[in-house]
């Protein structure tokens, strides 16, 4: 047994509009109201943030942002800043995400600096990282995770991220109904923690929460948390639905 706490958090990416992401949120709101054992996060698209964390001021639900730009103000056309998320009720930030890799050139330099910037902001960074199909057929998995990991990392102490969140989402298992197995997902999770434990001590690796991200329903959250090394989810498609995702978020109780 450890004593992190689970952390069930739902990235919205870019779907619902301010009046959706509200009433979503509001519903979710009194589902979740007795869920004390686990902390709750949802990350609605930008516009939404603010009419959001109206909605989830005094509730157990917290507010993360999908992304930020490190710089603090500026000349940044469609950017935004760890200050202005907070400004809008947020305490955690979603960063490296497959998909901002994938399709906004995101690079683990990039990555590295938006970590910077959240924890000089006090946002907790969720940290993405994971493979994609083709990394995991020619056996580079591991590889693939420890540059991340190492550069994503890279010159932070371990009293920087203290609050740290790594969220491991394979690129396969995104939106498309192929959960890693708990096994898979387990083998993955044990090594980020040997990872962290080889960079930043024993005592850190022990309370780093370390998500798992990639098709995670109702069905199947139960068997992932079962397992010793996964702490919690970071949920895409079944975080839209109010009911859904609350049945992940109190999977103890079912
Ligand atoms: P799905 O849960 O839709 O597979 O998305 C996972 C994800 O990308 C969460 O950030």
């Amino acid at each position: 047994m450890n004593n992190r706490r689970p952390l069930i958090a739902g990235n919205w990416k870019m779907y619902k509009t301010c009046s959706e992401a509200s009433e979503t949120a509001r519903h979710l709101v009194k589902l979740v109201a007795d869920a004390k054992d686990v902390d709750i996060m949802i990350a609605p698209q930008f516009t939404a943030l603010a009419p959001v964390s109206e909605v989830v001021k005094g509730s157990l639900v917290s507010l993360g942002g999908q992304n930020l730009f490190w710089e603090k103000e500026g000349a940044y056309t469609g950017e935004i800043s760890a200050e202005m998320l907070i400004d809008a009720g947020c305490s955690h930030v979603i960063i490296g995400h497959s998909e901002r890799r994938q399709y906004f050139g995101e690079t683990d330099n990039t990555v590295n600096k938006k970590i910077n910037s959240a924890i000089k902001g006090q946002l907790i960074p969720v940290f993405c990282v994971g493979e994609t199909e083709k990394e995991r057929e020619s056996k580079d998995t591991f590889s693939v995770l420890d540059k991340q990991i190492t550069k994503g990392l890279e010159s932070f102490s371990s009293d920087q991220l203290e609050k740290l969140v790594v969220a491991y989402e394979p690129v396969w298992a995104i939106g498309t109904g192929k959960t890693a197995t708990s096994d898979q997902a387990q083998e993955v999770h044990q090594f980020l923690r040997s990872m962290l434990e080889k960079i930043f001590g024993d005592s850190f690796s022990k309370t780093i929460r370390i998500l798992y991200g990639g098709s995670v329903k109702p069905e199947n959250i139960a068997e992932l948390m079962a397992m010793p090394d996964i702490d919690g989810a970071l949920v895409g498609g079944a975080s839209l639905d109010a009911e859904t995702f609350s049945k992940i978020v109190l999977f103890k109780t079912k």
